[in-house]
């Protein structure tokens, strides 16, 4: 009897399924290991949301600098949409405005030369007719497809996926690809998630969807492929046999700057933890993928979720900032409603329960206004077997740091002999660090996407049943938190975060690590 049989032989949802995908069915297939090669190819970079806080934020400043790198076609142009009657010198005075700012030492000169190739279309995302002329500015360009942005609210990703539709600019034609990429939040549950992934597939096929997290393309997250699967030597201890615990944590100084209505609907758990937590999860306990590329990788993050277990609310802490430090509590931010019992912490308790890591608990915290900015993923390892020295205090678990944020880079501490007559231990630490080890600079996550998506690599970005599985583990935990009774627990601005998210680990026999560039006491 065949062992093939029994598969299924449902269509692979990154099986390319009709013409539109075609241009992109090879991208999707190979592997990004490929070193790129001079510019990425001419495109008309559409973005929807132009005069947005994202776009000044993060995408002209990645583009600029792709341009100052020689990574753009000459050919390449900027179209910017919006609902803003601007003029195109209106439009481009206001970036330019906003770079220097994010950009301090500016290359006038580079500058001048990219700004010329922007352009503006005003008008609604559900009008026809600002479509046509969107399209009519299209037309004519040496470009060899475009890729449209959406920087908007999410609350239109459906209208302008249906009006690029409605002006014939969705389908791939005459052999130019066509590419939307979808930024975060996409949706806000499982149910919406699944209503926007149909939505959007009307209009465009899975392959032309790049669906945004930015924390994928950082260079540790990418490094934490390499470093688990380019190796052999970490390979035998990643699992339940030698791990005790992982944790990850993301936490940031600053608070909702500005976007409190924005948070006051997403929270810490839409916010961070749908996405970028738990990304950093299955980057570290999926299987080691076939190849480096969208399906392998995608498929292998799909399996990971499957079989990570709901979070127990009971085991979860909510937090919420108030004033401290000199700092406005939550509460009092625009656009938050004085009454709010919307979690700007959050500390849980996750399991994967699978051969490898069955037994071993995933701890992830992330919380705003809290006293520095760091992000790192720690394994820590099981206490020797048998101690035979006689000391003072048990020995200190060995640990092993991933560092995203700050100074990219990976430590290991484990113990060692202090010099003298006794046996003493001492904490010893192997360091790495990125900008240390590596010359070059370290590009900017959406530098890295926008090249991506010009190349119509998809493997830093989200498939539709991935990003549906990740909310499915953080629904409950959403059910619980606006249920009438939760009320988050208060930490002060500036501060360590609730004493019960510590709790969580103390009571375990176990400790959150403190992140690097956090003060000691
Ligand atoms: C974003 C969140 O996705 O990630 C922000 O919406 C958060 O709230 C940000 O501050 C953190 O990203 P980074 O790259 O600054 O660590």
């Amino acid at each position: 009897m065949s062992l093939a049989r029994g598969l299924s032989t449902a269509a692979h949802p990154d099986a390319a399924p009709d013409q539109a995908a075609q241009t992109d069915r090879s991208a999707h297939g190979a592997s990004r290991s490929v070193a790129r090669n001079g510019a990425a190819p001419a495109c008309a970079f559409v973005i929807f949301g132009i005069t947005g806080d994202l776009a000044a934020r993060k995408l002209i400043p990645a583009l600029y600098q792709l341009h100052v790198n020689g990574e753009l076609d000459a050919r390449t142009v900027i179209v910017g949409f919006g609902r803003k009657p601007l003029t195109d010198a209106e439009l481009t005075g206001n970036l330019h405005e906003a770079l220097a700012r994010e950009v301090p030492d500016l290359d006038e000169g580079a500058w001048r030369s990219l700004a010329g190739r922007i352009s503006y279309v005003h008008g609604d995302y559900a009008s026809a007719e600002a479509f046509g002329r969107l399209a009519a500015a299209l037309e004519d360009l040496d470009v060899a497809g475009r890729v449209y942005y959406t920087a908007t609210p999410p609350g239109v990703y459906g209208a302008i996926a249906r009006s690029l539709a409605g002006a014939g600019l969705a389908r791939a034609s005459e052999g130019r690809f066509s590419r939307l990429v979808v930024e975060k939040p996409f949706g806000t549950d499982a149910a919406s998630a699944k209503a926007l992934n149909e939505e959007l597939l009307e209009y465009f096929s899975e392959q032309q969807l790049y669906r945004i997290d930015h924390y994928l393309a950082k260079e540790t997250a990418q490094n934490l492929g390499v470093l688990r699967f380019a190796n052999s030597m970490f390979e035998p201890f990643w699992n339940n046999r030698y791990i005790d615990h992982v944790q990850i944590t993301m936490i940031e100084p600053m608070g909702v700057e500005g976007r409190g209505q924005f948070y006051e609907d997403a929270g810490i758990l839409r916010d961070v933890f749908q996405n970028h937590l738990l990304q950093l999860l299955a980057l570290i306990a999926m299987e080691p993928p076939v190849r480096f590329d969208a399906r392998s990788m995608r498929d292998e993050k799909v399996k990971l979720f499957s079989a990570v277990a709901c979070p127990n609310p009971q085991e979860t802490v909510l937090g919420q900032y108030v004033a401290g430090n000199g700092m406005a509590g939550y509460r009092q931010e625009p656009g938050v409603d004085p009454r709010s019992r919307q979690a700007t912490f959050a500390a849980m308790h996750l399991t994967v329960e699978n051969w490898r890591w069955g037994g071993v608990p995933f701890y992830l915290r992330s919380g705003k206004r809290l006293e520095a900015k760091a992000s790192e993923i720690v394994l820590q390892f099981k206490a020797p077997p048998h101690v035979p020295f006689t000391l003072p205090s048990p020995v200190r678990p060995d640990r092993l740091i991933l560092r995203i944020v700050p100074d990219e880079g990976i430590s290991i501490r484990f113990n060692g002999k202090r010099p003298g007559q006794r046996v003493e231990l001492g904490r010893i630490s192997l360091d790495f660090s990125y900008r240390e080890s590596f010359d070059g600079a370290i590009p900017d996550a959406y530098e890295t996407l926008l090249l991506d998506v010009m190349e119509g690599d998809a493997t830093l970005f989200m498939r539709a049943d991935e990003v549906e599985a990740q909310w499915a583990i953080i629904d409950p935990l959403l059910e619980y938190a606006t249920a009438p009774g939760t009320t988050p627990l208060f930490y002060e601005a500036g501060g360590r975060g609730p004493k019960a998210a510590y709790a969580l680990l103390e009571s375990v026999g176990r400790s959150w690590k403190r992140p690097a560039g956090v003060k000691t006491d």
